[in-house]
């Protein structure tokens, strides 16, 4: 049938994220019965064939094809456009028109920028002026991030799509909010009473969320080298896990009643002042090092387009707090970084430790409880207790339950993002209002580092970060949790 009857726009057609995840995110949409079909554009003169060469490429490499694929790419069209030239979207907007009645898609249009960020604002409003979003049917935008560069540049850019796009239009992507695990925090949390009743700050010792990579900078210099880890990854994936771990338990599971809690959250995590952003908040950048197969990998100041003496931090360590009942005192951890030890995305809750009775006394080895909710590589949930070692008289020893999800063929971030965005359902998006908090918890890092010329930390490629992220846990007696 006609389900999701769409034409979409797709702003940056032949760039990387569209080849490795859209395209087979697409292909899979089709296998699914959505009925849509493709304008690609971007600026390279190509023909409707040759796009459709690319997107045939994309499907070999980078997902399980059926021979239905020459039906699927008959969908994909092109049209090459230099997105800040008003004028050519009038050619774009009688192809729309085309392709809108030979598949019957009833004039919805999704609009996907996949797309530098200083073009979302001209590219919105050249699609008003040229007549595209004034269709009979639904229209929405979808777009990548970073959503400005801070809270000023953020809400110019807000303020330019709000003339065209309504807030419920506005799909403001942040894959990590598709992956399987991260929607999983809240069924985990609230579905499980024996968790909801003890997680605040009487039973959690501290909440640790570590995303490592092991990838460098890659080809994205120009886009990396004046970002940094802290916007990259820490104002929308890393504040998005923290919203979705310390939310309280929304009235309804419905949009706006799930985006209101992780608001809540993100207006009491603590901004960072001047005088306590040392020690607090960490930032390192990779030297060369050997990785654990055994490449010896460039350090960042070495890599192609990266400026020699680059004050680009690829890695990001800090300690919130996030300032409400629940929390109060409860350090939550992060850490992300570049050309670490290994891929990977957990958020790991330590509990408070057993009382201390010295009739305990031969309890020996007891660890604190840990709830391990593992998102990458491994899809699932650990936790860690304390039991007696078989056949011994009075010794403990750690044991581990876990639930590990081994059929990893299940949908993508990008597949299960852009089918909600075909259904209207705008949860696993962020809300304006977050992304406003998020850039001002980030902005005051950003003032703090510069004010107090907080140092760039060195960390050896392959390692886990500098010295400085591991004393800013043992300061309070702890460590992180080793990666599973
Ligand atoms: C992106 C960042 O948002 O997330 C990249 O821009 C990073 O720098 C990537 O590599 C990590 O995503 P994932 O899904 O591989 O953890």
């Amino acid at each position: 049938g006609n389900k999701q009857a769409t034409t979409l726009i797709l702003f940056g057609a032949t760039g990387d994220l569209a080849k490795r995840k859209l395209y087979p995110a697409l292909y899979r949409l089709y296998k699914k019965q959505n009925h849509f079909a493709v304008i690609g554009v971007a600026r390279r003169d190509i023909s409707h064939d040759d796009f459709r060469a690319i997107i045939q490429e994309s499907l070999e490499n980078y997902t399980h094809r059926d021979d239905d694929i020459q039906d699927f790419v008959q969908k994909f069209f092109y049209y090459a456009l230099d997105v800040k030239e008003t004028e050519g979207y009038t050619g774009l907007k009688s192809l729309c028109d085309h392709v809108d009645s030979e598949f019957g898609l009833k004039e919805n249009r999704m609009f996907y920028l996949s797309l530098a960020p200083e073009f979302f604002a001209p590219v919105t409003l050249n699609l008003q002026a040229s007549g595209l979003t004034d269709n009979s049917g639904w229209k929405k935008l979808v777009i990548e991030k970073p959503f400005g560069r801070d809270l000023k540049s953020a809400n110019e850019l807000n303020e330019a799509i709000h003339n065209v796009f309504k807030e419920d239009e506005i799909y403001r992507i942040d894959h990590y909010l598709g992956k399987e695990m991260v929607q999983n925090i809240q069924v985990i949390r609230f579905a499980n009473p024996i968790f909801e009743s003890i997680w605040n700050n009487r039973y959690i010792s501290n909440v640790q969320i570590t995303s490592s990579e092991t990838l460098g900078v890659g080809e994205r210099a120009s886009y990396y080298d004046h970002t940094g880890a802290l916007m990259d990854m820490v104002q929308n994936h890393m504040l998005q896990m923290v919203a979705l771990t310390a939310m309280e338990p929304p009235s309804r599971f419905e949009t706006e009643d799930i985006r209101d809690e992780k608001v809540k959250v993100l207006r009491s995590v603590r901004q960072i002042t001047t005088d306590d952003i040392a020690g607090h908040i960490i930032k390192g950048q990779y030297t060369r090092g050997t990785m654990p197969n055994g490449n010896v990998v460039k350090g960042y100041r070495e890599e192609d387009n990266i400026k020699e003496k680059s004050m680009t931090e690829t890695f990001v360590a800090a300690k919130l707090f996030i300032d409400n009942f629940r929390w109060a005192g409860v350090p939550f951890y992060i850490r992300t970084g570049k050309r670490m030890t290994v891929k990977s995305t957990e958020i790991v809750i330590q509990f408070k430790d057993a009382p201390q009775n010295p009739y305990f006394n031969n309890f020996n080895d007891i660890q604190p409880n840990l709830l391990v909710i593992h998102v990458q590589p491994d899809e699932g949930l650990s936790l860690k207790l304390n039991a007696k070692k078989f056949s011994s008289s009075g010794d403990t020893m750690p044991i581990t339950m876990e639930f590990s999800n081994s059929d990893l063929t299940g949908a993508d971030a990008y597949e299960r993002l852009i089918q909600d965005c075909l259904n209207g359902d705008s949860t696993n998006f962020t809300r304006w209002d977050e992304v406003a908090l998020s850039w001002e918890f980030v902005d005051s890092i950003t003032k703090a580092w510069n004010e107090k010329n907080i140092p760039l930390d060195r960390y050896e490629s392959g390692s886990m970060g500098p010295a400085s992220a591991y004393e800013l846990l043992d300061k309070d007696g702890l460590h992180w949790w080793p990666l599973t």
